[in-house]
């Protein structure tokens, strides 16, 4: 899998910065000429993942959160975004449709809008080490169905 262009975006997990990483990211894939619904699709998901780092992930302590995205051959995007907060016990538990440890403000969504919106969507986390969650996703036409 070839890399043609990448992007790396470091902020400080502080809401205020959450539409800048939202912008940013959609801005960089401008060059694959995207649809409204691949660009607002991006947006969602960038602004989910970047929201619970700072939300659920920088509860406690604050830091900063990465964004990295990298272009392959294909219109292939792979966007991570990492942060070093408090991490998550349970995956399998935490992606469920509805389940939040927010409490009644939060819906208990966004890993599931993620997904939906993603090829390919994981999610990897270390109790006290931080979470990351990468998304993979075509945007445009794949130029040979992505075989
Ligand atoms: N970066 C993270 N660090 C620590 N915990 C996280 C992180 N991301 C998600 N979680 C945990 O996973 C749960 C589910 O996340 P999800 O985004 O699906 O829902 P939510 O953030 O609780 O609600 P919503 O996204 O609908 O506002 C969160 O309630 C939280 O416990
Ligand atoms: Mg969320």
């Amino acid at each position: 899998m070839k890399e043609i262009n990448s992007m790396d975006l470091v902020l400080a997990g502080r809401s205020v910065n959450e539409s800048f990483a939202r912008v940013s990211v959609a801005a960089f894939l401008a060059q694959l000429d995207p649809t409204l619904q691949e660009i607002a699709e991006v947006k969602t998901i960038v602004s989910e993942a970047v929201t619970n780092s700072i939300v659920h992930g920088y509860a406690e302590k604050k830091g900063s959160v990465q964004i990295k995205v990298r272009l392959y051959e294909n219109n292939r995007v792979r966007i991570t975004i990492r942060d070093k907060g408090k991490g998550i016990e349970d995956i399998t538990q935490a992606m469920q449709p509805c389940f939040t440890t927010g409490g009644e403000e939060r819906a208990g969504m966004g890993f599931s809008i993620m997904q939906s919106f993603s090829d390919r969507f994981r999610v990897r986390s270390v109790p006290g080490k931080g979470t990351t969650v990468i998304v993979d996703k075509y945007i445009g036409q794949p130029t040979d169905n992505g075989k």
